[in-house]
């Protein structure tokens, strides 16, 4: 069949080179895509938003399957589109519908969702410009660190912590009244919770699921994860702290809840559910949830999977993943983000990108990247992800920054200390 995938990062390079291994991938199409994904897919410059011209080119080139790489067409309603639609009501969409999208569009949403369906998650109230005075009274009532988050998208800014409670109460009459757009127009106050991170990843029709292998990525631009928030620097695959007992309680107390949870409230759900997650103690406490698959995540997720991806999603999309089992490679994925200098503020495009060839035994993924006359150049922040493999996910690890020291682009950085905290 012919497969279209929208988006134009490392994940949707990942999503690319795995769906281009199976053989019911007749033609491979990548919208906008990068120059990793022009290697092996045709790329269309459309963008992942724009449904009339997504519409068009499905039709034109008689795609049946469509893979939804970032939130936004899936917030925006791209399935419910396609199934509204007489002409492609039959294209497979992987993704959620709309209301599925909300549990990543709303924060309030996913509050509301998690507590109505007995889910573990930090304790919470939500706020409106009319409850100000309410919320900064609430604040008045926890412990610091104060947790405030934007109720919608705000491209991974919406999330503040803050330590001092009159900055914090400030920061929500900020918030509140517009800091975020739209995105702030409700705020959600939490109780802050200590532990460590990880994301479980979950491959759903609806009904059923596949528990994917776990994942922890490095969210700060600086080594020791200090500075600024990123999209992700880096990431690991499995997480070696999540041991089987464990799991076994993120998959009774978290996993199954969310889809009986979708099933209960009759929401169509046929794809992906990224948990995002902290271990308080010994118990997992549900921090957030994405409708879509996490990048640099994706990028030591997938090819962990040795199973057919398309014959996964062809399942998902009939309602029939039951059927389907799930082969994952043993050994430990790791991948290296490699960014612009300046980022995540401003920094500059269209730097060459020299000594991709030279990569040995590890998998370039490219994110940001184009094509400007014969050469590849940097188009974004985020730039390329070095994946490697190993038994040992610290050789994996190594692995990576052997084959970083053959690239080069002009201000290229990247954190030294992927892992450092395993
Ligand atoms: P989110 O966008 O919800 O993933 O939040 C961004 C980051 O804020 C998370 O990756 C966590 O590091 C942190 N965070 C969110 N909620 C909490 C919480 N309740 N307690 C502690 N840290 C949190
Ligand atoms: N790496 C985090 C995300 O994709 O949201």
């Amino acid at each position: 069949m012919n497969i279209l995938i929208l988006g134009s990062g490392g994940r949707e390079h990942t999503f690319a080179y795995k769906i281009a291994e199976s053989a019911h991938c007749d033609s491979l199409f990548v919208a906008p895509g990068n120059a990793g994904t022009a290697q092996i897919a045709t790329n269309v410059a459309i963008s992942v938003t724009d449904f009339e011209a997504i519409k068009a080119l499905v039709i034109k080139e008689t795609i049946e399957m469509v893979v939804v790489g970032p939130e936004d067409p899936l917030v925006q309603g791209i399935y419910d589109f396609f199934k509204a639609d007489e002409a492609l009501q039959d294209v497979a969409v992987i993704g959620p519908s709309k209301e599925g999208a909300t549990l990543e569009g709303s924060k309030e949403r996913a509050k509301e969702f998690m507590m109505a369906h007995g889910i573990p998650t930090a304790a919470y109230q939500s706020f409106i410009p009319e409850t100000l005075a309410e919320g900064q009274a609430f604040l008045e009532t926890l412990q610091p660190p104060y947790v405030l988050k934007a109720d919608g998208l705000a491209a991974g800014k919406g999330v503040l912590i803050i330590q001092d409670i009159e900055e914090a109460k400030s920061e929500l009459a900020q918030m509140l009244g517009g800091k975020f757009g739209d995105a702030s127009t409700t705020v959600v106050i939490e109780e802050f919770l200590d532990g460590i991170e990880l994301s479980v990843f979950v491959l759903t029709d609806g009904k059923e699921y596949k528990v994917l292998p776990t994942a922890k990525d490095y969210k700060r631009i600086g080594e020791g994860d200090t500075g600024l928030n990123t999209g992700g620097m880096g990431a690991v695959s499995p997480v070696p702290f999540v041991d089987e007992a464990f799991m076994q309680k993120i998959e009774t107390q978290v996993v199954k809840p969310t889809i009986n949870g979708l099933a209960k409230e009759n929401i169509e759900y046929k794809g992906f559910v990224f948990i995002g997650l902290i271990k308080v103690g010994d118990e997992p406490k549900v921090i957030e949830y994405n409708v879509r698959m996490g990048d640099p995540e994706t990028e030591v997720v997938l090819p962990r999977i040795q199973s057919d991806l398309v014959e996964l999603f062809q399942a998902v999309s009939q309602g029939k993943l039951a059927e389907q089992t799930l082969q994952i490679d043993e050994r430990s994925a790791t991948t290296i983000m490699l960014v612009s200098g300046g980022y995540p503020e401003a920094y500059e495009k269209g730097k060459v990108i020299t000594g991709i060839e030279r990569v040995e035994d590890s998998i370039v993924f490219h994110a940001g990247t184009t094509h400007k006359d014969e050469a590849i150049v940097t188009n974004g922040g985020r730039v390329i992800a070095i994946t490697s493999f190993d038994t040992n996910f610290r050789e994996a690890i190594k692995k990576s920054y052997q084959n970083i020291e053959k690239l080069h682009f002009d201000r290229m950085y990247y954190r030294t200390d992927i892992g450092f905290d395993l």
